[in-house]
């Protein structure tokens, strides 16, 4: 069980003799207006109108899910959305993506991230809703993420003369496969953004919770496949043939022994080996077998070392059974490490909305996110949002054909998005008028 945050402290104190002297003649917002700011959000969100809004998008976006992309569908919806909004956006952002502005249209930029793609996945789930494409289904969440980022927007938008600056919403395709994160920030619309929050739902946390943790949140993640070559022939005169199958079992059985006995303890790693494809008969020695996994660390230097261990050992094992083997890598993405800073905004905001009983620590995992591509380039922030409510029956968790989302946690990921967002850039401005206090005074000694 993770300890709940027990944190009570508010970025105010660090402020407090400077924010007295100026706070007077400017426009920041106290501790108080930021509590009841937040409150207020949540109020928004939980109103009949936005909250059914904000499900009915979510349940449009279910029924059509479209994998990394190919989220043109979604895309429109989103921009058809934003446009009765009256909120302007910039289209397409790496294909599909979409990035919406609310606020002066100048400095800070805050962004807040949503996630697109569905997976190749049949729904078993049978409901009103259920997916209409065969073998596609949102059975991670992105659907709910959409919309919780849409009800942040309408939220925002009503209330867009207290934000002294922009938030920058992302609407981000190919989280799941296809580094849509990385091509985002490739595309250069977020080069002005100092700092970007993202969320998704949790069916392991409670309805109304929220769980997070500082630095290293997600491993860094990556794909290998692998050729292994002999020569095929008849099963039954093994002479005359190099057999494929055998040499990529020993590399099978060898690879597992990196992580045993060349990774460092106390460095989580994993390899795993998913996919093994070669032959097709009974009495037929293959030409080549493939086989194909992930591997997963924490630290750079044990990804590294794993990356290079793992292509050694398929080349080589499969030279011992004299077979050849070529070995590609893909889809890297880099360990989740949220920002420090971040993080304690988040603790204010999060206790401010919930209750700082609600807070959770999260343990680390060895699933990836490539939300890491924003924080390389950028101090990110991200969470999960609880929806288990104990009086209904177990959430099935995410990647599952049973997976559900429980629609009542929608509101509370739109209020966090929206108060995250106006009170970071908040604090970004009452920082800024604090330095140039400290200029001014300095100035007259
Ligand atoms: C970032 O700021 C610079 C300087 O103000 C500006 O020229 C550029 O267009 C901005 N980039 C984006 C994506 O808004
Ligand atoms: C492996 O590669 C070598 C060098 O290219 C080649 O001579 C040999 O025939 C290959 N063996 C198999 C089983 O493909
Ligand atoms: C959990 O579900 C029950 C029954 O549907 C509902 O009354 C309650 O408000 C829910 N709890 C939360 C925190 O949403």
């Amino acid at each position: 069980m993770s300890p709940s945050f027990k944190c009570f402290h508010l970025f105010i104190i660090f402020y407090f003799p400077i924010i007295i002297i100026i706070s007077a003649a400017t426009t920041i917002v106290s501790s108080t207006e930021f509590s009841s700011l937040s409150t207020n959000f949540l109020d928004s969100a939980n109103t009949p109108e936005v909250f059914d809004w904000i499900v009915n998008i979510r349940r449009k976006i279910h029924q059509n899910p479209e994998l990394g992309y190919q989220e043109f569908h979604t895309s429109e919806l989103i921009r058809a959305e934003l446009d009765k909004l009256g909120i302007s956006y910039k289209h397409p952002a790496a294909e599909t993506g979409v990035i919406g502005y609310i606020g002066t249209g100048n400095a800070p930029f805050v962004a807040l991230r949503a996630d697109m793609d569905a997976l190749a996945l049949q729904e078993m789930v049978e409901w009103e809703h259920k997916s209409k494409v065969p073998g596609k289904m949102h059975a991670c969440g992105h659907d709910a993420h959409v919309a919780m980022l849409l009800g942040a927007a309408k939220i925002l938008k009503q209330n867009e003369n207290l934000i002294q600056g922009t938030i920058v919403l992302v609407f981000q395709p190919a989280e799941e496969e296809g580094g849509g994160a990385k091509k985002i920030v490739e595309s250069g619309a977020l080069e002005n953004v100092t700092a970007i929050f993202g969320l998704h739902v949790a069916s392991e946390f409670p309805i109304g919770e929220v769980a997070s943790r500082k630095d290293l949140v997600y491993a860094s993640s990556g794909f290998f496949e692998a050729t292994i070559s002999g020569k095929g022939g008849h099963a039954a005169i093994p002479q005359h043939s190099i057999d494929p199958i055998l040499a990529a079992s020993k590399v099978i059985i060898s690879l597992q022994h990196l992580v045993s006995r060349e990774a460092d303890p106390l460095d989580s790693q994993v390899v795993t080996v998913a996919r093994l494809q070669g032959g097709n008969a009974f009495n037929v020695i293959p030409d080549t077998v493939t086989i194909g996994g992930t591997f997963r660390a924490f630290s750079k230097h044990g990804y590294m070392q794993l990356r290079q261990r793992i292509e050694q050992v398929i080349v080589g094992q499969a030279n011992v059974h004299r077979c050849n083997a070529t070995v590609d890598f893909f889809d890297e993405d880099p360990a989740t490490i949220n920002n420090g800073e971040l993080h304690k905004h988040f603790l204010d905001v999060a206790a401010n909305l919930l209750g700082p009983e609600k807070l959770r620590e999260m343990p680390p995992s060895m699933g990836a996110e490539d939300f890491a591509y924003y924080q390389e380039v950028m101090p990110g922030y991200f969470f999960v949002l609880g929806m288990q409510n104990a009086s209904h029956e177990r959430l099935e968790t995410e990647h599952s054909p049973y997976y559900k989302v429980n629609e009542d946690a929608l509101p509370y990921g739109a209020a966090l998005h929206a108060s995250l967002a106006v009170t970071y850039i908040q604090k970004l401005q009452q920082d800024k008028q604090v330095v140039e206090a400290n200029y001014d005074d300095n100035d007259e000694l």
